[in-house]
């Protein structure tokens, strides 16, 4: 029976140089069911009891020499294993971050925000409208029926079908649909603005299909246009950061106001550009127009079921890309769109930096 040392160390050395699939096999070989050393034990059953007390000890020694050199074997692999990946996935905590991109707020949403912080100071709230209006409330309840010219004025992207009511439908050529949802859904006092995206088919350096408007509307007991005027000058002055601002109101017409007015704003001229401010009668300056303005037409108020002898007020509407234009100094209105991030870089706003009044707006 020496066939069982030379057995147990056949096994010993090929298990010193296994790996761990190796490792399982010479396990099945020696020690599965069918094992050569499983074969061996069920040999003893049929030895007397002298030979088994002879080659019992051997064979079982084998079984167990070799069952130890394998759980050994099996340990030093695997430990080996584990530092091999502990040592690949070392993190190196002194290195600098990966650098994530970084977004910006794009002029526009930073003018909206310091509107609604300017106006939340003088005690208007922001109201939102859909940009998908039927004909009544972009056109006829502002006073521009049917046959009305004003409603050739815009050049309106009208969609092809009507709504369920058989109404045409258009995207809003402005935001003064919402005075009517307003007017509709809240009791007066009403003291709104709502900025919002408007579209019109137009197209050239200072017309983009897609521009932005911000409306705004006051209805109440007693009002009058030197409530509006106050307003546009609080406002202008505290949006352009400049107390020498000054306003000059031109009669106009607008279908959904009477009267009406046209506001334009002083500018002067600093290092070859226009600033917003200064003396627009002095030999650098001049009038630029910035919005249009009036006393809430009485038929608009009677079309929302208010009462124009109880209820009057005053509405404007301004072009917000224009504005974000004359504050930060773009003077291409279609890169605004064109969704190019070295522009946004340029331009944009720092989300941190949000705009308050106390901290100077837009500082
Ligand atoms: N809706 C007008 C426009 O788009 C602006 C306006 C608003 C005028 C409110 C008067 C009152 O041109």
């Amino acid at each position: 029976m020496a066939d069982v040392e030379q057995l147990q160390q056949d096994y010993l050395a090929q298990i010193a140089s296994a790996d761990l699939a190796g490792l399982e096999e010479i396990r099945i070989a020696a020690l599965g069911k069918q094992g050569a050393i499983s074969g061996l034990l069920k040999t003893l059953g049929q030895m007397s009891a002298e030979e088994r007390q002879e080659q019992g000890p051997r064979i079982n020694g084998a079984r167990e020499a070799v069952t130890a050199a394998i759980t050994t074997r099996k340990d030093a692999l695997e430990g080996a294993a584990l530092n091999a990946r502990l040592a690949a996935e070392a993190i190196d905590l002194t290195l600098p971050p990966a650098a994530s991109a970084q977004g910006s707020v794009h002029p526009v949403s930073q003018v909206m925000d310091e509107l609604a912080e300017i106006f939340a100071d003088l005690g208007f709230a922001v109201a939102t409208g859909p940009e998908i209006e039927s004909g009544w409330y972009n056109f006829t309840a502002l006073n521009m029926p049917e046959t009305h010219p004003a409603r050739a004025m815009h050049d309106t992207f009208y969609f092809p079908d009507r709504n369920a009511q058989g109404e045409e439908m258009l995207l809003r050529t402005h935001t003064s649909p919402v005075q009517i949802r307003t007017m509709m859904a809240q009791k007066p006092p009403i003291r709104i603005i709502a900025p919002g995206r408007t579209y019109r088919s137009d197209s050239d350096a200072t017309h983009t299909p897609m521009f932005h408007q911000v409306e705004g509307l006051v209805i109440d007991k007693g009002i009058t246009m030197a409530h509006l005027k106050w307003t546009l000058e609080t406002f202008v002055k505290a949006f352009f950061e400049r107390d020498d601002i000054v306003l000059r109101l031109r009669p106009s017409y607008f279908p959904f106001t009477e009267p009406s007015a046209e506001v334009d704003v002083g500018f002067t001229v600093e290092k070859g550009k226009r600033v917003i401010g200064g003396d627009p009668t002095g030999p650098n300056g001049g009038w630029m127009e910035i919005l249009g303005s009036g006393m809430v037409n009485r038929k608009v108020i009677e079309h929302c079921g208010l009462d124009p002898d109880v209820w009057q007020g005053f509405a404007f509407g301004c072009g917000i890309d224009r504005l974000a234009m004359l504050k930060y100094g773009m003077d291409d209105l279609r890169a605004f769109f064109d969704g190019d991030l070295r522009w946004l870089k340029h331009y944009g706003f720092s989300s941190l930096d949000v705009p308050t009044l106390s901290g100077g707006v837009g500082a």
